[in-house]
């Protein structure tokens, strides 16, 4: 399945206009491990400021427990929500479509109402997946739930960019980092194709583990030892994970650099390299636009945290435009793997 869209040109500028009709969108996801660190406010902000920019985007509200996105949206009590399609009421998600009041910009509300609704299955989590690839827009823009369940992560590794939103403080850092762990390993043991290389895996994540795996490294070093093969693998899995950082509320300049900061953790422990996107100021105008029940780049476009959200989704624009890349198809596949697996 895979798909020549890139909308790069050789030099990677972005080309101005829209894709034709009938190209899959580009699967964004916005997470980070906390609740209340601003993962609502981004995924909101950049899928309406995605949908100023002329494109055709649609917002879907994965977070099954605290479904607050068609709020930020001004989309009242939807009629219809991503809980039809848990309920297996409605199949086709198109149908699943309300409009907002922004011009270009539709939503996928979340379950509503349904405190404890189970999370999907994995397997339909990849049906969801395969049919949001499907959805007649440019851009899809999903609203995490906290925490690292696998239901989360998923969504955060399958699509073209995922997006770790972390705020400056202690809490926040710490659960980006437990995110980020179980984002990279969940990423590997999906990767990897033999039981005993996954068992390796699973070993690696558990911190008490004998063996004395301790950093990626290690891991990378033993798993070699077993089945070079997956070794290849391993190492294809870590350089393809390539999360991006956003740091919200921000009110220095210190609290900015934070963003270096976990990028160069993600470097020096995880060998990885994470892309610092950005970052949004603290900003009454945020609460202001929240009440108005709007984006804040659409109630004032002028406040920083406007400009600044804005300037993330320019990033976005300029890195690739819709489509899907090979990692993202490769991704899907190995999720499906998994959930085929009784042990997923
Ligand atoms: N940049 C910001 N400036 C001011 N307030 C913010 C900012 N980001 C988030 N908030 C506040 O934090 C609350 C939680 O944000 P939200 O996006 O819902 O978090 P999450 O989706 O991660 O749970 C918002 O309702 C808002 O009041
Ligand atoms: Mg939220």
């Amino acid at each position: 399945m895979t798909q020549t869209r890139d909308a790069r040109t050789p030099t990677g500028a972005h080309r101005a206009l829209p894709p034709s009709h009938g190209a899959a969108p580009r699967l964004v996801a916005v997470g980070g491990g906390k609740g209340g660190v601003g993962k609502t406010l981004v995924a909101a902000n950049l899928a309406a400021a995605l949908a100023q920019a002329g494109r055709r985007v649609v917002a879907v509200d994965t977070d099954l427990e605290g479904a607050n996105l068609h709020t930020v949206l001004g989309v009242g009590a939807p009629r219809m929500s991503l809980a039809d399609y848990v309920a297996k009421r409605e199949p086709d998600l198109r149908k699943l479509l309300v409009d907002t009041p922004i011009p270009g910009l539709r939503l996928i509300a979340g379950t509503h109402g349904h405190l404890g609704a189970p999370q999907l299955r994995s397997f339909r989590r990849v049906a969801l997946l395969g049919e949001l690839r499907k959805l007649p827009a440019d851009f899809v823009l999903v609203d995490l739930g906290a925490g690292t369940h696998p239901s989360v992560m998923d969504y955060f590794l399958v699509g073209d960019d995922g997006i770790l939103v972390l705020t400056p403080e202690p809490t926040s850092v710490e659960n980006a980092y437990s995110f980020l762990r179980a984002a990279f390993y969940r990423r590997l043991r999906l990767a990897m194709t033999s039981e005993s290389a996954r068992k390796l895996v699973n070993q690696a994540m558990d911190q008490g583990n004998e063996r004395g795996i301790r950093t990626p490294l290690d891991l990378l070093r033993e798993v070699r030892a077993i089945a070079p093969e997956e070794g290849l693998r391993l190492t294809a899995a870590i350089q393809g994970f390539r999360p991006r950082i956003v740091v919200n509320s921000v009110r220095s300049a210190e609290d900015v650099r934070l963003g270096f900061a976990v990028r160069s953790v993600c470097r020096k422990y995880f060998g990885i390299a994470a892309d610092y996107i950005g970052y949004v100021n603290h900003d009454d105008a945020v609460t202001q636009a929240i009440r108005q029940r709007r984006p804040v780049v659409v109630t004032h476009p002028h406040a920083d945290a406007a400009v600044y959200l804005t300037r993330i989704a320019r990033k976005l624009l300029e890195n690739g435009g819709p489509g899907r890349t090979t990692r993202a198809a490769r991704a899907t596949a190995q999720v499906g793997f998994a959930a085929r697996r009784p042990t997923a």
